[in-house]
């Protein structure tokens, strides 16, 4: 049967990004049986304890939104505990959503599974087709391995209870502003705070400004998260690509970010630092087909999420 409003739902790492957003979406639709565990209550990597959250609680839907994530520095900082972390909690929960007959687990790649080099738009089939970034090689590994996971399950227990989705970079309340391990878009939202907050006359940033990137709005991401599993079964047992189908150069993203901010000075590009792959836009034509598009506008995603960060106390001292 199919989720309604009185089914049971765990929405993992509901303190998170992507999390919040699923939770907070949940409620406002009037499901009334969500249930949460902080990280401090429920350790994920942890078999056992895992197995008596789902003796106790059985759960009939579940949104893993828990994870490892950060920016480069962490990826290559700290790659054991990247692939460690991820790769427990998947292997955990996916073991214990069979065991104890979960309806339908929705799982997120991320875009740094495809090949450095894809050709873009990137198509879900260029999955193994080349090599991988090597700086977030254990994250990618470890996402490569859930999606593979949600397919075997799938075909060998003849179920389509394992749905995974692969967003491309998602931003939002809530997302990392921690300098050292932000994305790009929190990461320009606090450097042009600073910079408005400072009354400093030009900001610097880094690399030419010239690379292209695709920005889901967390709101955006979590509606898809509940359409598919309010269509699964339509969805086939492969992998689904979740974007905004726009892409915008670094530069592109910076002129907005200076808007939203209300910075008046003037933007430079370090052209020493390094620009990373040079576009990476997903072909999210398969999940569109579905019937599911985004609807948060880039500029109103970057205002709601300034907005937050500056209620938040993320602020940049
Ligand atoms: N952000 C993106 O651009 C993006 C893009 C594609 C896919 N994804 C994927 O989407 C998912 C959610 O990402 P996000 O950006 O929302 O991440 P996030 O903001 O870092 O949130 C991760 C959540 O997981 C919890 N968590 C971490 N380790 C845990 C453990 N061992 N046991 C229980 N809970 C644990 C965290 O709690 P604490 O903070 O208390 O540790 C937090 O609530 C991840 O799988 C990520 O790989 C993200």
């Amino acid at each position: 049967m199919a989720m309604h409003k009185e089914s049971k739902i765990y929405v993992a790492g509901h303190t998170g990004l992507l999390g919040s957003a699923v939770l907070s979406k949940l409620l406002s639709a009037g499901y009334m049986n969500v249930i949460t565990r902080t990280h401090a209550e429920l350790d994920l990597t942890r078999k056992t304890l895992v197995d008596r959250f789902f003796e106790e609680e059985h759960p009939e839907y579940i949104f893993l939104c828990a994870g490892l994530t950060g920016g480069i520095m962490a990826n290559t900082t700290y790659p054991a505990d990247f692939l460690y972390t991820n790769i427990a909690i998947q292997n955990n929960v996916f073991g214990a959503a069979h065991r104890y007959n979960v309806k339908h687990v929705v799982f997120y790649g991320s875009s740094c599974i495809y090949p450095k080099f894809s050709p873009q738009p990137i198509k879900e089939e260029y999955l193994f087709t080349g090599l991988i970034e090597n700086t977030s090689e254990a994250y990618a590994v470890a996402k490569i391995a859930g999606i593979t996971a949600c397919k075997v399950f799938n075909r060998q227990y003849k179920t389509n209870c394992y749905i995974a989705l692969v967003p491309n970079s998602i931003y939002g309340p809530r997302d990392n502003f921690d300098a050292n391990n932000s994305h790009v878009v929190s990461a320009l939202l606090d450097k042009f705070h600073k910079a408005k907050s400072e009354r400093s006359k030009e900001i610097m940033l880094w690399g030419s400004g010239n690379p292209r990137r695709e920005f889901l709005f967390c709101e955006d991401v979590a509606d898809a998260s509940i359409y598919a599993i309010l269509h699964s079964d339509e969805l086939e047992n492969i992998h689904y690509n979740v974007g905004s189908g726009v892409d915008y150069s670094i530069k592109e993203l910076a002129e907005v970010i200076k808007e939203v901010v209300g910075y008046t000075g003037s933007i430079s590009w370090d052209g020493t630092m390094p620009d990373g792959t040079p576009k990476k836009l997903l072909d999210s034509s398969r999940f569109n087909k579905l019937g599911w598009y985004p609807v948060t506008p880039l500029k109103m995603g970057l205002e709601l999420t300034y907005s937050w960060y500056l209620q938040s106390d993320n602020i940049s001292k």
